[in-house]
């Protein structure tokens, strides 16, 4: 019998997450009656006492509408994991039975873990040794296989899109060659999806390895038949054939996660500035895709998957997450959930359509 549910936002954070917590909170209470509790900063407020807090029906009122997470949010707190100093050595210590052991002193019945890839692998380990959690999908980078779509990454790629119509215009008045780096991780769903809205002349991304003689040749072409400017649109993990990516942090760090990407943006438009002779600037558009209002799609969807997380607890399948499959809320194991990366097909349709209307990814 459920009396008391509690809610976590865990990794990056996205447009949405405020949505899901809003929907969770309303319909827990109303629905069912509990109590909802809301653990500050991933899975580290089950590490303090003081990470927890009542939340009711007031403290979700207004939003709906906002970005980031009224809980708080980090990409560093795996319990499996947890940094500790020891001497001046930071070492990493299993914290996993403790953070169970407050969750059952709190009285807590269920854990709602809202979060991407690296937030549902704890929470499908943390199901494993018997904490009663469902997870729910968050990520701009749309990259977890068992769902259609995550929540935010509509919101990260309008605002890629209406960066890519604002590069057009300062492109056009300067007769430049314009490089826009996006955010994905090892995914290309970002750039693929802004820079087909966008109309980019040229995009990369990690699941094709680009050439860049082919791009130079592209953008020579557009530039002999009368074009000016040019707009391409780099996902951050993408590479050249034969080369890797482009790191900021290539493993462990203190101030984020073990891999950090970084750099493309850089080198694609002093490669490209090189072979086209045209000047060229890139912009890295960082942490705005994770910033803001969600879109009408976002709101709506994390609204849907807050809903179905707490039918979840109230049906006690422990061990799920929700999902988005064709129209429908859904729900997966977590094992199922964190088995496979959605990736850009290299064949797919919406490739296809890219280049059908003339834009290269460099093959
Ligand atoms: O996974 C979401 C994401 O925004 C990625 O697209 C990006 O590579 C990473 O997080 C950035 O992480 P941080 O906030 O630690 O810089």
């Amino acid at each position: 019998m459920i009396d008391s549910i509690a809610i976590s936002t865990g990794g990056g954070d996205a447009p949405g997450l405020n949505a899901v917590i809003r929907a969770i909170v309303r319909s827990a209470i109303k629905e069912y009656g509990w109590e909802v509790y809301g653990i500050e900063t991933g899975f580290d407020g089950l590490l303090e006492t003081s990470g927890v807090r009542r939340l009711e029906s007031k403290d979700v009122r207004g939003i709906l509408q906002e970005g980031g997470t009224i809980l708080g949010t980090t990409n560093r707190g795996n319990p499996f994991e947890y940094p500790a100093k020891v001497g001046s050595k930071i070492v990493k210590e299993d914290r996993s039975d403790e953070l169970i052991a407050n969750f059952k002193s709190l009285g807590l019945d269920a854990l709602i873990a809202i979060g991407g890839d690296g937030t549902l692998c704890i929470a499908h380990e943390l199901f494993k040794k018997g904490l009663p959690v469902v997870g729910v999908p968050k990520t701009i980078d749309n990259d977890l296989a068992a769902t259609d779509v995550t929540f935010g990454f509509d919101t990260a790629v309008a605002t890629a899109t209406d960066a890519l119509d604002k590069l057009h215009t300062t492109a056009e008045s300067h007769h430049r060659l314009m490089v826009l780096e996006v955010m994905g991780r090892n995914a290309g769903w970002i750039a693929l999806h802004s820079g087909v809205a966008g109309g980019a002349d040229a995009i990369v991304i990690p699941e094709i390895p680009f050439e860049l003689e082919i791009i130079c040749d592209h953008l020579i072409a557009r530039k002999r038949r009368g074009s000016r400017f040019s707009i391409v649109v780099a996902a951050e993990g993408a590479y050249p054939k034969g080369g890797e990516p482009f790191y900021m942090q290539k493993s462990g760090g203190k101030d984020g996660p073990a891999v950090r990407f970084g750099g493309i943006g850089m080198w694609l438009a002093r490669q490209l500035g090189l072979c086209t002779g045209m000047e060229a600037r890139a912009v890295v558009l960082g942490h705005l895709q994770r910033g803001g209002s969600p879109t009408t799609f976002d709101r709506f969807l994390s609204t849907r998957f807050g809903v179905g997380a707490v039918e979840l607890v109230a049906k006690e399948k422990f061990g799920e997450m929700v999902c988005f499959k064709g129209r429908r809320v859904e729900s997966v194991s977590l094992e199922e959930a964190t088995a496979n990366q959605n990736l850009v097909d290299p064949e797919g349709e919406i490739v296809r359509v890219a280049e059908k209307l003339g834009v290269t990814f460099g093959r």
